[in-house]
Formats: C-alpha cells, structure tokens, sequence
C-alpha cells in the first residue's frame, strides 16, 4: 500500500526575538499575565527583508536537506498560510523559483492556524493518488504584519515563522509507517470569532487580526478532543499508543486542557509555545522540527498532529515515522 511518508523536516525565525519584558515597554500588560493566562515567554518578529516566503524557503530548504532530497525531485509545493506575500500569486510559487523546482504543481492553502493540517491531508491524498511523488508541505507566517499592536488581548500572543517537512509516496513500511489518518473540518458559523478586518474584495486593505478569545479557547478544547477521537478510531489505534502528540501552538492551558479531556500523558505533547508564541499555520511543523531534531521524535514513533483555527476550522492527522 502506498503512503504519504514524512522523510525530512526544517524550520526557520525571523532574526529577531522579543520577549514579554520588551513587550511590556510599549504595551499595556505584563510578562507575569502573558505566562500566567498563556505560557508564552518571547516570539520572533519579522524584519522589514524577512517575509512569509523568504522564512518558508529557509524551512523548505532545510526540509530537504534533512531529507537527502533533490529540489528537481519535488512536484508539489503546498504552502499554508493566512500572510501571503501579495494577495496573488501563491507564495508557494515563490519558495518553487528560489528553490529552482519550477513546472510541479505548487500553491498556498489558506486554513488560518489549522493551515499545515489541510495542507498535509491535501498532498496526502494527492501524492496517494499519484499526482507527484515528493511534496514540500509548508506552514509560513508573518502574522505580526497583521496584529493591531494597540489591541493587548491579541498582539502579545502571535509570532512569525515557518516549517517544512518533506513527504514521499512509498510503500507502507514493515512497521505500518506513513500517514495512517487525517480528519479535516470547518464550521463557517464562527466565523466572526477570530478573523481579520479587511481583504481585497471588502476594504481593499489588509486589516487587522480580531478574536473573542475566550470563546476560541473553549471552542478548541471540544473540537480538538473530538477530532483526535475521530483519528485514533479511524487508524484503530488507542490513545495510550501515542508516541508524541505535535499540537498548535497558541495556549499552554488549551494543551493541558485537551490532554486531560483525552487522557494523554502531559509530557508526550511538544510545547514550544513558551518559545514561539502563536505562529498560526507555522506552529505544528515548527514544533514537530524542534522535537525531531532535540532526538524526541524518532523513527517508528506514532505521532499526533492537531490544529484549530480561525473560521472555525480544525483537524487532526496519525503519522508512523
Ligand atoms: O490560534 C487560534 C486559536 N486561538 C486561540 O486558541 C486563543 C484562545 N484563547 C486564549 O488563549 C485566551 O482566551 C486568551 C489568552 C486570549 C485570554 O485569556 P483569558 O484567560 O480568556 O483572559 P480574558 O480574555 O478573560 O481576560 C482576562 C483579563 C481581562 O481583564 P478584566 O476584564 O478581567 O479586568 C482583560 O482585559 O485580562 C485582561 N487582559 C490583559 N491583561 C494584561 C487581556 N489581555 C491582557 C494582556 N495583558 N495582554
């Protein structure tokens, strides 16, 4: 049987870091508030020459560094993210020129935090089908281009970043290995409930990032323990095989909250949040990077990805390594 195999993964930050200290000189909070109600401790933000496509071409090409593969080799680039560099064309076509992989198949997915999850799950499904061999998956942000930095309810928990990972179409190792579920959904009823102010067919402008937060907070717990429910009984597998669990990265409460509704043991779920911050669709392959290469993740792990994010949209995916 032929599965999407996750053979390579990279990760990169803009060059600067700011921690909630610094943050505190500008804005109306605290270091001790924004650890308290989130665990975050410091993000990384995007000077004027970094953007959404030069971090995912860094990530990109440490994914395939990681992974001994060629850029000739990949034929489809699918890159999740909610700050493109223009509205049009797909930044995904931009890391395929830097890269030189041009003629594959390449475009962005747009899923707000859920982002890296729908892009998985769609070359997943593509590379099974035979429509390329070697994907790039990317998850790239620069969401501090797009927070009200007057607003202390939303600006103190995002960062920017990128991850990659690079998957194959193989046949299913002796050890199951591979992509063994994905569940993907949205529910368009909320979603005035985290979204951004403007856009090329209202305003005209960018705008700015809006949340209710404590209504996302309580909406994710539910959907992210139900989904993880709905993989683990897809791939017939009990919660307890769980090697590692790879979650979004927005709130440490979220995290704890999810594991004790599911049972999972606290300390199989990679937390970078304290690092990171929110880094939307770059979060989960961010985090599954740093845990790969500090020796974490190994090979024959079970790993659980899990996102949820603006529109409402959510999703989980069961990989073997
Ligand atoms: O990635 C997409 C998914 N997004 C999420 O998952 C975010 C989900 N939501 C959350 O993580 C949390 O709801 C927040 C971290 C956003 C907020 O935490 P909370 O415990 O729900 O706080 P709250 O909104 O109920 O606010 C509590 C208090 C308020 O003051 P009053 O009204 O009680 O006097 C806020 O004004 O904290 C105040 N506050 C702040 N204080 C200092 C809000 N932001 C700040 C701040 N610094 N940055």
């Amino acid at each position: 049987m032929i599965r999407s195999h996750i053979t390579g993964s990279g990760s990169a930050l803009p060059r600067r870091c700011v921690s909630n200290a610094e943050l505190a000189e500008t804005v109306d909070t605290s270091d001790e508030w924004i650890v308290e109600r989130t665990g975050i401790r410091q993000r990384y933000i995007a000077g004027d020459d970094e953007t959404t496509g030069s971090l995912a071409t860094e990530a990109a090409r440490k994914a395939l560094a990681d992974a001994g593969v060629e850029p000739s080799e990949i034929g489809l680039i699918i890159l999740a993210t909610a700050t493109p560099d223009r509205t049009f064309p797909a930044t995904a076509t931009t890391v395929q020129d830097a890269l030189g992989c041009n003629g594959g198949i390449a475009f962005d997915v747009q899923a707000v935090c859920s982002g890296f999850l729908y892009a998985l799950g769609t070359a997943d499904a593509m590379l099974r089908t035979g429509m390329a061999k070697k994907a790039l998956v990317i998850g790239a942000e620069t969401f501090s281009r797009i927070l009200d930095w007057e607003d202390r309810t939303t600006c103190v928990l995002f960062g920017d970043g990128a991850g990659a990972v690079v998957i194959e179409a193989r046949e299913a190792g002796a050890g199951d290995t591979g992509i063994l579920a994905t569940r993907l959904h949205a529910d368009g009823a909320h979603r005035e409930m985290l979204y951004v102010d403007g856009g090329p067919s209202t305003t005209g402008e960018v705008g700015k990032l809006r949340m209710k937060g404590r209504e996302v907070f309580r909406h994710a717990v539910v959907n992210l323990s139900e989904v993880l429910t709905e993989v683990l009984h897809e791939a017939g597998i009990a919660a307890d095989a769980i090697d590692w669990v790879v979650p979004h990265q927005a709130n440490a409460r979220i995290l704890d909250a999810t594991a004790r509704k599911l049972g999972l043991d606290p300390r199989r779920i990679v937390v970078t949040v304290s690092q990171h911050a929110n880094t939307s669709a770059a979060s989960v392959p961010l985090a599954f990077d740093v845990a790969r290469k500090d020796g974490r993740i190994k090979p024959g792990d079970l790993v659980m990805f899990e996102a949820m994010g603006g529109g409402f949209t959510w999703g989980a995916a069961l990989a073997r390594m």
